[in-house]
């Protein structure tokens, strides 16, 4: 059985990700600093912007511990996955985003790389692009987003996002690890969809995520795949669905949002505005979840 550990696996996104590598025959180790209710993952309680703590927890289930965890014995991971992080700005003061979120990546990828783990995923964001949380209304240089892209965001999320990129790619750099940072759009859970129909009459509410999503058994899928295509070093990649969350088409939000922003490319009726190519491409991602069969009719 392939295992991998997993940070962060508590939240939203984690959970449903986590799943998603149970599903598909991976035996999971959750750290976060809050337990998860599923019992098919030993979870360790761990704080991750302690290093100490990072690399303790690693070590029991790397090495040779007698005290491993019920459900998982010493031995050779697959990959990593790091998506424990704060989520958003405002949750915490901004300096706590910032020291949580990159103390918490370098620790993690300085542990594992350490520990000979050389295949890893951590969580950027969407937001790198410097639309999502910019003081006040800013126009892209363009659409579909791609990860070409000149990023150049102002809030303390999204730098601390584009500090763990370069922190990726340092370590990357150093010891020829595989380490994908996932642009991840704005996660919707299951029980999300039924928010939808209330976005279609005020699509100014998701604007500024540019009206992308990504579903989190997605997520999940494009996840999985990043540990198991190797090889690739150091690679930014969006983790988008192929449509919008919305039920205009995307022209016609963006001449009423952002006139005269340029849009490159083809763009489908509906396609998504943040362009998931790579994510198809380069990792075989096929979307599995449209909202069109997901929210309920009626
Ligand atoms: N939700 C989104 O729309 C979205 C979009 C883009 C990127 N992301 C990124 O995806 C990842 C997961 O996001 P989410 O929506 O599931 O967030 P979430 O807040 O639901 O989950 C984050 C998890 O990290 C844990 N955590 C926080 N600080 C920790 C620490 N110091 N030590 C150990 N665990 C800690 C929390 O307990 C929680 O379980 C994050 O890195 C986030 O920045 C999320």
């Amino acid at each position: 059985m392939k295992r991998i550990i997993f940070t962060g696996g508590s939240g939203k996104a984690g959970r449903f990700a986590i799943q998603h590598f149970l599903d598909h025959g991976y035996q999971v180790l959750n750290l976060d600093r809050a337990p998860l209710n599923n019992p098919a993952v030993a979870t360790l309680l761990t704080d991750v912007t302690d290093s100490g703590q990072v690399f303790n927890a690693l070590s029991h289930f790397t090495t040779d511990n007698p005290y491993a965890m019920a459900g998982w014995s010493p031995g050779p991971i697959e990959g990593l996955v790091h998506f424990a992080a704060i989520p958003r700005v405002g949750i915490v003061p901004d300096n706590e985003t910032f020291h949580i979120n990159t103390m918490g990546t370098y620790n993690v990828l300085e542990a594992a790389v350490k520990f000979g783990i050389h295949n890893i995923v951590i969580a950027s964001s969407e937001t790198v692009y410097g639309v999502c949380f910019a003081a006040t209304h800013r126009d892209p240089e363009y659409v579909p987003l791609d990860e070409a892209y000149k990023v150049d965001p102002m809030d303390s999320y999204a730098l601390s996002k584009i500090v763990n990129e370069r922190t990726a790619q340092a370590f990357a750099t150093r010891t020829g690890a595989d380490i994908t940072a996932l642009r991840i759009g704005n996660v919707i859970a299951p029980e999300q969809y039924p928010d939808f129909p209330g976005w279609f009459t005020t699509p100014e509410r998701r604007k500024r995520n540019m009206w992308s999503y990504i579903d989190a058994r997605d997520l999940g899928q494009i996840t999985r795949l990043c540990i198991e295509k190797r090889g690739r070093g150091f690679q930014a990649i969006n983790a988008v669905a192929g449509d919008t969350s919305s039920d205009q088409p995307s022209r016609a939000l963006m001449a009423q949002y952002y006139p005269g922003v340029r849009i490159i490319g083809d763009l489908p009726e509906f396609g998504t505005l943040m362009s998931n190519r790579l994510a198809c491409e380069v990792l075989g991602f096929q979307q599995a979840h449209f909202w069109r069969n997901e929210v309920p009719k009626g």
